[in-house]
């Protein structure tokens, strides 16, 4: 084990690595194209409630267990109970999470590097270097499994270098280019032919759809992925948070960051979809639904891009690099919980552990691009639509039910020494041990 354990440099620091963590691939693709096919301000209205409702309590809970111990997610688990017969089952609980974050992270860099790809195509076709670009995005199994090594490479780089001289550091600089660019290219889309028919679809709802079985399953969903709960990736980050932070107050913030760039983004690409529309490209297939979402952003923006000339360059540039932004910073939380936990279980020191973890994981995801077709919607679901959930729901438990209830009060009032006065304690432990397992049975079996 290292003797200095790192942490966050401050509590800006701390929320922009863990807004980065939650803002990804899910905020900026995933959200919008939900909304698109589920009744657009329908499903923003059911994913509102499920983050308020279902995803904020447990987030809490999760951040709660990282603070706890200051140690990996592994340790935190294993020391929530007094028995030898909870701290098992804790540990146990704990390498399911890392297990199932580095499928996720395995999955995660194949679509990341198809992001990187179309960042860099527009790049090679000013230039002239037209076959290259194509290479890049034409669907091969050569493209994908090199993009996705040029992305796990920049991950461990990240990582690599530590939690305030990597992670840290590097949140810093690109979660405020990924607010701006997400800004700047919201404003320009808003402005061009098209556009509002799409507005419209996003944020007027069709309440008929709102008690829709399909719709709340796929919002839950949606909330647990985005804001990464259920599998230790932000357990880590609140692991590095330092004790004189309020935990409720830093939660919301960060859940509240990543809901407004999961609303901006679906200004943003909804609108655009029309303004594609507009240009003459299909965004409706032949029996009148959307477009399924891979399409939508790998082939309906890419080919409105294309029809604008030069300006169309830009923007491609501009958007993809402002996915490969959003995926890099989630990418990070991933490696790091697994890093984390070698380090700390082991001998192994960090820059060896990220390589190990690393090449793991680029393994996984070589055997996933090998078969697409059979493993690729596989793995999501699995981890997605089953583990994320599931895991989530046994943190909360473990949290409310198997630790002492003193010593949970004692540290939620670190950081927050009125906690006793205010409602919050009042409900939430409640909240998390009988609410949330109800809930979220309902919805399974809905
Ligand atoms: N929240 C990230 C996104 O929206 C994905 C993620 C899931 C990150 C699980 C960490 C853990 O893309």
């Amino acid at each position: 084990m290292s003797a200095v354990r790192q942490g966050f440099s401050s509590r800006i620091g701390f929320i922009f690595a863990a807004a980065g963590s939650a803002v990804g691939v899910g905020n900026i693709w995933g959200f919008p194209t939900q909304a698109a096919q589920n009744g657009g301000g329908a499903f923003l209205l059911v994913y509102l409630i499920m983050v308020v409702i279902l995803a904020y309590p447990m987030l809490v809970a999760e951040l709660t267990i990282g603070r706890l111990t200051k140690r990996n997610p592994v340790a935190s688990l294993r020391a929530l109970g007094d028995t030898a017969q909870w701290q098992k089952i804790g540990s146990l609980v704990g390498v399911l999470g890392i297990l199932a974050l580095s499928l996720i992270l395995s999955f995660y860099a194949i679509i990341s590097g198809w992001l990187v790809s179309f960042m860099a195509a527009p790049f090679f076709s000013l230039l002239g270097f037209e076959r290259a670009a194509s290479w890049l995005t034409e669907f091969s199994t050569s493209r994908n499994l090199i993009m996705m090594l040029i992305f796990l490479l920049l991950t461990i780089k990240v990582v690599g270098s530590g939690v305030t001289e990597g992670i840290e550091r590097w949140s810093r600089r690109l979660m405020p280019l990924l607010f701006l660019l997400l800004l700047l290219m919201t404003a320009y889309i808003l402005t061009l032919p098209g556009a509002m028919v799409g507005l419209e679809m996003y944020l007027v709802p069709d309440f008929s759809q709102v008690m829709n079985p399909d719709l709340i399953v796929s919002a839950m969903g949606q909330a647990f992925f985005s804001l990464s709960i259920g599998v230790c990736a932000l357990m880590v980050y609140g692991s590095y948070l330092n004790s004189e932070e309020n935990l409720p107050k830093t939660a919301a913030i960060v859940a509240g960051l990543d809901t407004s760039v999961a609303f901006l983004a679906g200004l943003l690409i909804l609108p655009a979809m029309f303004v594609a529309q507009n240009n003459g490209v299909e965004i409706y297939t032949a029996e009148g639904s959307l477009k399924s979402s891979d399409t939508l952003v790998f082939t309906v923006l890419p080919s409105m891009f294309d029809g604008m000339g030069v300006a169309g360059s830009v923007l491609a540039i501009g958007f993809f690099a402002l996915m490969v932004i959003a995926a890099l910073t989630s990418a990070i939380s991933m490696l790091e919980a697994p890093v984390n936990t070698l380090t700390e279980e082991t001998t192994l020191p960090r820059n060896r552990a990220v390589w190990v973890v690393g090449g793991a994981v680029a393994t996984v995801s070589a055997v996933i691009v090998f078969n697409f077709n059979s493993l690729f919607g596989l793995v999501v679901t699995l981890t997605t639509v089953y583990a994320q959930p599931l895991l989530a729901l046994v943190f909360g438990l473990m949290l409310t039910w198997v630790l002492r209830r003193d010593r949970l009060l004692k540290e939620m009032q670190e950081g927050n020494p009125e906690l006793m006065e205010g409602v919050f304690w009042k409900i939430w432990p409640w909240y998390v041990k009988f609410v949330c397992p109800l809930m979220m049975l309902l919805v399974f079996f809905y």
